[in-house]
């Protein structure tokens, strides 16, 4: 039987890159990595993948139609998985524009090109900050209106909406995957908890956000892949899943969690640690809550998250201690320039 063709969007980042290699686990596919190798994504994240039947790398952007056209018109794919994103929230407060270059224009690329050469499966990833503040309502499910706070979770609402009106009007089989909070090995240390275990590796500050008090559902990298690949091969055609643990921890909660297990990892002392907590300036526009219902997935798609949450921060931790290299060598660039932008000048 010939192998199924994947392309992947961005599989060079954090989440991506554990989908290409759990894709490549089974010798079924072909994967075909599309990736611009932006800040956030790094050919490190894929050490040890070579290139050959199973796996191509082509750098490139999701957004450049010549491109995407020919590599459609070559591998002529199966599916799609859409990964590739600006991720980053605080980011799109600093500036929208690459957001909406990339999270929507560059998924209307993709999906007219999924159109052009009959994709079986068209899959986006999306989020559940699509949904909004859920401060003052209950866990939502899939149908519940979208209602995006910032320019990183609108950009990523559009191309929802343009991922469906695909579906409606040309009938590209499309699903869409909304997650959670992500967190395991390869996240880039601007997001909550890799960015506390780097600065508690480096005895820098905590920089807690406001009051610490927002709630957000949290899901270890591992378990998020294995969903997507669920919805990629068994989800309804038109389909939404929420992916999600439905496990709500403050971020005082997370960063009381991440202290007490890096004491014990790093040998330090989860006193001093805790006292390093620092609350900053909010970040502008700052959701309170996100919570989801995945019922639908659980029920339909027979899947559950296997890691908890402290289990998953055990492994996270020991891997970012194990691979310090890489932390150093991802932050060397513009990071601090970043960092400066949000932390020193607040926002400035
Ligand atoms: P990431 O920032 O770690 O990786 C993004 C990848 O996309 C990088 O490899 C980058 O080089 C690549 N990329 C960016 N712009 C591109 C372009 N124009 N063309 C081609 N490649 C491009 O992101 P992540 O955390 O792995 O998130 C992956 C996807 O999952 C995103 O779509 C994000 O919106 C979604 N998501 C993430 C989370 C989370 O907690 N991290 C939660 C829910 C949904
Ligand atoms: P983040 O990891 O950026 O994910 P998102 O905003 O997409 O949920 O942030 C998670 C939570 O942690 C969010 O409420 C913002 C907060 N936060 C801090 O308090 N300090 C920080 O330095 C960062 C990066 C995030």
């Amino acid at each position: 039987m010939a192998m199924k063709r994947l392309l992947v969007t961005g599989g060079c980042g954090f989440i991506g890159s554990h989908f290409v290699r759990l894709m490549l686990e089974r010798e079924a596919w072909r994967v075909i990595n599309l990736d611009k190798l932006t800040y956030a994504g790094n050919l490190e994240n894929l050490r040890g993948i070579d290139e050959g039947e199973h796996y191509r790398f082509v750098r490139g952007d999701i957004g450049d139609r010549a491109l995407v056209d020919d590599l459609y018109k070559e591998e002529r794919p199966t599916a799609v998985v859409n990964f590739a994103a600006e991720s980053h929230v605080d980011r799109s407060i600093l500036d929208s524009a690459p957001f909406f270059q990339t999270n929507t224009i560059g998924v209307q690329v993709l999906l007219e090109g999924g159109r052009k050469y009959g994709v079986e499966r068209f899959l986006q990833v999306s989020t559940d900050e699509v949904y909004g503040d859920a401060e003052s309502r209950e866990p939502c499910d899939e149908e519940y209106r979208l209602a995006p706070s910032s320019p990183y979770a609108a950009s990523k609402a559009a191309a929802d909406l343009l991922s469906l009106s695909y579906k409606r009007t040309y009938g590209l089989p499309v699903l869409i995957a909304r997650s959670c909070n992500n967190y395991g090995p390869f996240q880039f240390p601007e997001k909550l908890i890799p960015l506390m275990i780097r600065n508690s590796m480096l005895r820098k500050d905590l920089p807690v956000y406001g009051d610490g008090m927002q709630r957000r559902e949290w899901i270890y990298v591992g378990d998020c892949v294995d969903a997507i690949r669920r919805v990629l091969e068994r989800g309804d055609d038109g389909a939404i899943y929420n992916v999600s643990t439905e496990e709500e921890y403050t971020n005082l909660d997370v960063i009381h969690l991440l202290c007490e297990l890096m004491a014990g990892e790093a040998s330090m002392d989860a006193a001093s640690l805790l006292k390093s907590m620092q609350f900053v300036a909010d970040r502008p526009g700052h959701d309170r809550r996100y919570a989801t219902r995945a019922t639908k997935i659980r029920e339909k798609l027979i899947w559950n998250p296997l890691v908890t949450f402290e289990e998953g921060i055990r492994k996270t931790i020991r891997w970012y201690l194990e691979n310090h290299e890489w932390v150093e060598r991802v932050t060397s660039g513009e990071y601090r320039n970043y960092y400066d932008a949000v932390y020193v000048r607040a926002w400035g």
